[in-house]
């Protein structure tokens, strides 16, 4: 089950550390390669003879013993798991707000891999709410957290806080690496191009015309894609969302022309292309160098507007292998005008949003769509986070 995965265990100071040799032991036996890390703490609970008999390996406590520096950066990048357990409310803690002063932490901030973490601690300790914050706070960074049983507990209270059993710790690690490597198998895309957010048009040095969206709905396909293994690479319009994932490369733009520009240049190698953005039409003939004074005798003003390079409609025309997706934000005959996009666009699906639906659009969180392909009936997804109606695009288009 485990054949040939490099795991990192990472031991800290807790009495359920006792447990830890017969948990490398079964990763052993299911064929992984371990490495194990312990804190100081931690060796006094369990012994770094034990460990490094059982992981055939030797043990480090310290980023140097003796006259050997332990790289922290490459053991990050050597696993494919960085599995926490036990870990005490003090190393949680620590891993919750970047702290650095022993092995296990240098490596945790190092590692390029996943990382699982198996609490252990006391119940009170378990239910404080700095622990429960710490718990939210290394979920938000990505990490996984294999839940504490309930059962007695080193105090001799019973309660929740004790470590996960070593066979089920085991079998959680080669449940997570099984479905992280279907996953990447899913994926037919190995890079993909996202447009999202708005674009502005300078008027004058202090302003443009420009519109309301957030570029979430573009953001969320790309962490969907990114998290299945694929390269993306997002044209981002201005916005104040941020977005650090690896896998992927974000290019600011401001303007239309800007965007066209940025996606030109990686189409071709692109599998995958997603339009997403709110692009403008059209922009002012003329950016004003200097700001726009108001002439007092004149009421009105006449703006001259040209139009702004179509990005999906050009690029569906250089189409060869790329499978290109639209959007449609429509606030009336909304089938009608998205199907005659598909077409003018030459795209294989266009995404419609409708302003008529409550929750969906510019700037909510939550999103209502229907997919409108050449060859099937429009598929209508539910009202749904902006997240969920990513997994199910993606999911619709590979299927497809
Ligand atoms: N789009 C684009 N470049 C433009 C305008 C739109 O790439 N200059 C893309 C959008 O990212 C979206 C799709 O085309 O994927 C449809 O955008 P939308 O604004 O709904 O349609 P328009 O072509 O602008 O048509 P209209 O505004 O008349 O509805």
């Amino acid at each position: 089950m485990l054949t040939n995965k490099k795991i990192i265990l990472a031991v800290t100071g807790s009495i359920a550390a006792y447990k830890t040799p017969e948990l490398v032991r079964q990763l052993v036996k299911q064929g992984a390669e371990v490495q194990v890390l312990m804190t100081r703490a931690a060796a006094d609970f369990v012994s770094p003879l034990s460990l490094s008999t059982v992981s055939k390996n030797s043990v480090y406590s310290s980023v140097s013993d003796n006259d050997q520096w332990h790289n922290h950066v490459h053991l990050g990048r050597w696993a494919d798991v960085m599995l926490v357990a036990p870990c005490s409310a003090n190393s949680l803690a620590k891993m919750a707000h970047g702290l650095c002063d022993n092995i296990v932490q240098a490596v945790y901030l190092s590692a390029t891999c996943p990382v699982l973490v198996a609490p252990a601690m006391d119940e009170d300790m378990w239910i404080h709410p700095s622990t429960q914050a710490n718990v939210q706070k290394i979920q938000s960074y990505g990490n996984t957290i294999i839940e504490p049983e309930h059962g007695e507990l080193a105090s001799g209270i019973i309660g929740a806080g004790r470590m996960a059993d070593p066979e089920r710790i085991v079998q959680f690690v080669a449940g997570f690496l099984a479905q992280k490597a279907e996953k990447q198998a899913l994926s037919i895309y190995k890079k993909a191009l996202i447009t999202a957010g708005p674009t502005y048009e300078k008027l004058d040095p202090v302003r443009f015309i420009g519109n309301y969206s957030s570029g979430k709905m573009g953001i969320a396909l790309a962490q969907n894609l990114a998290q299945q293994g694929v390269a993306v690479t997002l044209v981002l319009g201005p916005t104040k969302e941020t977005v650090s994932m690896p896998g992927i490369t974000v290019v600011k733009v401001e303007s239309a022309q800007e965007m066209y520009a940025q996606c030109e240049a990686v189409f071709e190698e692109m599998d995958l292309v997603i339009m997403s953005a709110a692009v403008a039409d059209f922009r002012p003939a003329e950016q004003a160098k200097e700001k726009i004074k108001k002439k007092e005798d004149l009421d009105h003003m006449t703006l001259e507007l040209v139009k702004n390079p179509d990005i999906l409609a050009t690029l569906g025309q250089k189409k060869t292998k790329q499978v290109i997706v639209g959007f449609a934000l429509e606030t009336n005959n909304e089938l009608e005008h998205a199907q005659a996009k598909l077409v003018k666009k030459n795209a294989d699906f266009i995404v419609l949003n409708s302003l008529n639906d409550k929750g969906a659009g510019f700037g909510t969180d939550t999103n209502k769509v229907t997919i409108i392909s050449t060859n099937k009936p429009p598929y209508e997804l539910p009202l749904q986070s902006k997240a969920d109606v990513a997994r199910e695009i993606i999911n619709y288009i590979s299927r497809s």
